[in-house]
């Protein structure tokens, strides 16, 4: 069989550290002599991770063609690992209902994958599952964001930049604040979100910046570095902020049609 060369950002996710030793520990404490579904299991090391911690059956499912013959590999050492190419969000789900869910999908404020679609969808089978990550951490921002070119172009409000932690992009226009927190131990409802964040000079506001910290399981809480590091910066209709005059930001996500940020002057 010809295995096609390409890893794109897999490379990336399998030289991160501190996620794969996270992941690794919440996994092995977990897993031993139960089922467990991966949701986007990419080329695998989440689902290898649990057949290595003895788990009983290990169901990987990956919509990516390009990425599958690497999970598919995985069922030469581990019979009891059953990798499926398909959609998370419209398959047929297997009878065998997990004990354990193991949802690697992550991206600020959840928005990246269908992640939540997908947990919210087995879950529904499987009310009493575990799953790892714990929690998500959501924290927003008021900035004034430039960018790089040095072209003025304004970019119109609702438009989306992903950054990866550029500290040159941005200056802060307020500390950021923690707008919500997920609980995916149970079915995940809808992000809104009213945060209020104090400007920190007086000045123009262009951008709210969303990031997320990841709870793998309770209590360790990923650094945002690595693969974890990805930044939203939102664009907003500039506006005029004063140095501790509260600024109202309303963050929604319904998990099937993006996020929605509004602003009010406080
Ligand atoms: C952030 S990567 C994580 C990969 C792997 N879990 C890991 O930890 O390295 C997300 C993976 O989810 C897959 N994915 C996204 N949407 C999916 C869907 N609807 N059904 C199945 N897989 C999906 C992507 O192709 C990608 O491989």
């Amino acid at each position: 069989m010809k295995i096609p060369i390409e890893t794109g950002f897999h490379w990336g996710m399998l030289s991160d550290y501190d996620r794969n030793a996270a992941y690794r520990a919440a996994i092995k404490a977990t897993v031993r002599g139960l089922v467990v579904y991966d949701l986007g299991a990419g080329v695998g090391p989440m689902s290898y991770y649990a057949l290595q911690s003895g788990a009983r059956r290990v169901y990987g499912f990956e919509i990516d063609r390009q990425t599958f013959p690497y999970l598919r590999r995985l069922t030469r050492t581990f019979p009891q690992f059953i990798p499926r190419r398909t959609n998370i969000l419209r398959c047929r789900l297997p009878r065998d209902t997990p004990q354990v869910v193991v949802c690697e999908m992550w991206s600020t404020w959840l928005s990246g994958w269908p992640m939540v679609q997908a947990l919210n969808r087995v879950l529904r089978r499987a009310p009493a599952a575990r799953v790892i990550p714990s929690r998500g951490h959501h924290v927003a921002q008021l900035v004034q964001a430039r960018h790089r070119s040095g072209f003025p172009i304004q970019f119109p409000p609702g438009t989306e930049a992903t950054l990866f932690g550029d500290p040159f992009a941005t200056t802060d226009m307020s500390l950021p604040v923690l707008a919500c927190v997920t609980d995916f131990q149970r079915r995940i409802p809808p992000i809104d979100a009213v945060v209020e964040l104090v400007p920190l000079t007086t000045g123009t506001v262009n951008a709210i910046r969303l990031y997320s910290y990841e709870e793998v399981s309770p209590g360790r809480m990923l650094p945002r570095i690595g693969t974890r590091g990805d930044e939203l910066l939102r664009w907003i209709t500039p506006m005029r902020v004063h140095q501790g005059r509260r600024v109202q930001v309303r963050i929604r996500h319904r998990w099937d049609a993006g996020l929605q940020v509004t602003l009010a002057d406080g």
